[in-house]
């Protein structure tokens, strides 16, 4: 088989590696890839908005599947563009992309077929959400409804601080047309976990638990990153919750989607919350997510391009998830001052001692080569190491092991990711 994968960052090296080694795949491109993919692919210079380029190449390169694997293609239609040339595409229609796409959708969602999520309001007015506010209690949390890389989330403590979110967010437009809408909801406690699934429109099946680190900063703190780091599985996603989850989350969400007229296929990213009362969903994605996919895949038993087509051919009753019976940590390697300001270009030295180091892997996020192909920095989150072990304290002892493989200036990491399994 001869598959595409669109896409260029951590995520879809974790896919590009997983696809590599299934025996079906005699060849692998993707667009626009990156330094690492292009150890296992062949990356083509075409961006992932450029649709008609990426369809004219799937034909002319006879591609058989191709995998959509970022938000803003997938919620752009890219896959609707790809079946409309006759090709096969892994990833939602843009009419179910929406459920990541618009916040407002999948809040609305939730509440018309009794999703557990938080309670909420949408506003298209900055004088209305500024006038709620004065009423509601805080904290308080203001989302942009379209996509911000998932930056376009505020917490607010005071009033003050809401106000001044809402201001931003729809009067000085920091997120762009994102925050023409606003959903302001109440604030929850309790632990994130991040729940991957496969769906074929009618059947979902879930992968193994993982906890993300989305802010910038150890225990925490500092501005929200795309993630810094992640674990797999959460100690704290018990068979109760699962099945919980199951019955009132998941298989719900792909019956409402179904019931809208806008069946989904591809992958479902539940981020719930576990509070107090019970699970409640934070925010669906419509992908894999980054870097859940580091440590989600390389625990994965099956031929993910089987998975993938029976996804495509509505079979994926027939198909059975299968996970390592292991733990596996991913430590980002960033470069510092990310998400904000950041200086890219600088050599990245130790690659190398990942080749054959069983159990370790480096995925990389924002790399390229340089003139005298060299692998430099090119991104915020520049790479992602995993490593597994037999527990989530071994995975993690590892992970941070081989984080101190690699080097390149201006590096920054989080120190403590996974550090609450300890707590588990
Ligand atoms: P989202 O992009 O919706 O997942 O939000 C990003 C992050 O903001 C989440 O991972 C949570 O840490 C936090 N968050 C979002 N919604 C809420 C909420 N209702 N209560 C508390 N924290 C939230
Ligand atoms: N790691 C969170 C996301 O992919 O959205």
């Amino acid at each position: 088989m001869r598959v595409l994968i669109v896409g260029g960052g951590g995520r879809e090296h974790g896919i590009a590696w997983k696809l590599a080694k299934s025996p079906k795949v005699e060849k692998l491109y993707c667009a626009p890839g990156n330094a690492g993919i292009a150890e296992v692919a062949e990356c083509v210079n075409i961006g992932v908005m450029e649709f008609e380029s990426l369809v004219a190449f799937a034909k002319e390169k006879r591609i058989d599947l191709t995998v959509v694997a970022p938000d803003d293609p997938l919620a752009a239609g890219a896959v609707d563009a790809f079946e409309a040339a006759g090709l096969r595409a892994f990833g939602p229609r843009k009419n179910a992309a929406v459920l990541e796409g618009s916040k407002a959708f999948s809040k609305d969602l939730m509440k018309k077929y009794g999703i557990p999520t938080a309670a909420y309001e949408t506003f298209d007015s900055a004088d209305k959400a500024l006038s709620y506010l004065e009423t509601a209690d805080m904290p308080i949390v203001l989302k942009a409804d379209g996509l911000a890389l998932g930056k376009g989330v505020l917490i607010c403590s005071t009033l003050e601080e809401a106000k001044a979110g809402v201001r931003s967010l729809m009067l000085d437009k920091q997120f762009g047309s994102a925050g023409n809408r606003i959903v302001i909801e109440e604030f929850m406690t309790g632990r994130e976990v991040s729940v991957l699934s496969f769906v074929d429109g009618r059947t979902i099946r879930i992968m193994t638990s993982a906890q993300d680190h989305k802010r910038a900063k150890d225990g925490d703190k500092g501005l929200n990153t795309g993630g810094m780091g992640t674990f797999s599985p959460s100690p704290f996603y018990t068979d109760e919750i699962h099945a919980f989850c199951q019955e009132h989350i998941y298989q719900p969400t792909v019956d409402a989607m179904r019931a809208e007229g806008r069946e989904f296929k591809g992958v479902i990213f539940f981020g719930l919350m576990l509070t107090e009362k019970g699970p409640r969903v934070l925010e669906y994605n419509a992908r894999f997510g980054d870097p859940e996919t580091q440590v989600v895949l390389p625990r994965m038993k099956n031929d993910l391009v089987d998975v993938f087509e029976a996804c495509i051919d509505e079979t994926l009753d027939q198909v059975e998830l299968e996970f390592e019976d292991n733990a596996a940590v991913c430590v980002v390697l960033a470069s510092e001052g990310y998400p904000e300001h950041y200086e890219k270009g600088y050599k990245i030295s130790g690659l190398e001692k990942f080749a054959g180091a069983d159990g370790y892997y480096v995925f990389h996020a924002g790399t390229k080569f340089n003139e005298n192909g060299d692998v430099i920095t090119n991104g915020g989150r520049v790479l992602g190491v995993t490593a597994l072990g037999s527990s989530l304290a071994a995975a993690r002892a590892n992970a941070y092991k081989a984080a101190e493989w690699v080097q390149f200036e201006n590096q920054y990491m989080r120190r403590d990711i996974g550090k609450a399994i300890d707590e588990a």
